[in-house]
């Protein structure tokens, strides 16, 4: 039997990484990796998963140096050429212990982008109509599939930067909502996103967007966002 030699992060911040030895298995996910590790050989490893089909968002951690989420990704891919697998948590996140990271702050984010949908109907009015080929809806298609599970927060260096930063898992949130004809907090959505550690504190260096599991590209949601604000204070249209 092949046996793929793992390291996996143990501890809080100041830990350390930990040797094991998997057996190889065709089409085995960096998920079923770390499952075996906590089911064969130490019980106490903490980590996070749900859905293991892409859905929940729960499963990300940093894959050879790469945020992923674990159960979509073969550990082929994640190999590449080195022949040993390193697993840990998330970067820019507080650790809390082992492969599990404090999401708190990345969830307060969104709340401070105003990413709660503010509409102003009640069960009493017929469904609002949202044209499948509208300008607005087009634009946000492949947006609203976020699935929360801050690939893209890692991978962002001005997070790392400055810790304020609101990201752009947050960011494309609010750049939804922008877009949705139902919401009616748009101006006020605008000032939230609009300060020091919103959208304008983007570089544009795109690693949100190269490494989102769901194609999403947060940069392009910040690049109109960066426009809407500017339209907006400057008593425009956007
Ligand atoms: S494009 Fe902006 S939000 Fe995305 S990783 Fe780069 S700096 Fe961060
Ligand atoms: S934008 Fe993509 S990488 Fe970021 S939280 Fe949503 S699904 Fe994950
Ligand atoms: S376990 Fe749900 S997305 Fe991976």
């Amino acid at each position: 039997m092949k046996i793929l030699k793992v390291r996996v992060w143990r501890g809080g911040a100041d830990g350390a990484f930990q040797p094991f030895e998997v057996p190889r298995r065709e089409s085995q996910t960096v998920l079923d990796v770390v499952t075996y590790i906590q089911r064969a050989l130490e019980p106490a490893l903490a980590y996070r998963f749900a859905c293991r089909v892409g859905m929940c968002g729960s499963c990300a951690m940093t894959v050879n140096g790469v945020p992923r989420w674990t159960c979509r990704t073969h550990v082929d891919a994640a190999l590449k050429n080195e022949d040993e697998l390193t697993i840990g948590p998330l970067r820019n996140l507080p650790v809390i212990r082992d492969l599990v990271t404090d999401m708190r702050e990345f969830f307060d984010k969104w709340a401070r982008a105003r990413g709660n949908f503010e509409g102003n109907k009640t069960r009493r009015d017929d469904f609002a109509k949202v044209l499948p080929q509208s300008e607005d809806r087009k634009q946000i298609d492949a947006a609203i599939e976020c699935i929360g599970c801050a690939v893209c927060y890692a991978s962002c260096d001005v997070v790392a930067w400055n810790p304020e930063y609101l990201g752009p898992a947050a960011l494309n949130r609010a750049w939804t909502l922008i877009k949705d004809p139902r919401d009616q907090k748009g101006r006020e959505r605008l000032r939230a996103v609009a300060g020091d550690a919103g959208c304008h504190a983007c570089h544009t260096h795109l690693s949100c967007t190269e490494r989102c599991p769901k194609h999403i590209s947060p940069t392009r949601g910040i690049a109109g966002l960066k426009r809407a604000t500017i339209f907006a204070f400057a008593g425009r249209p956007s």
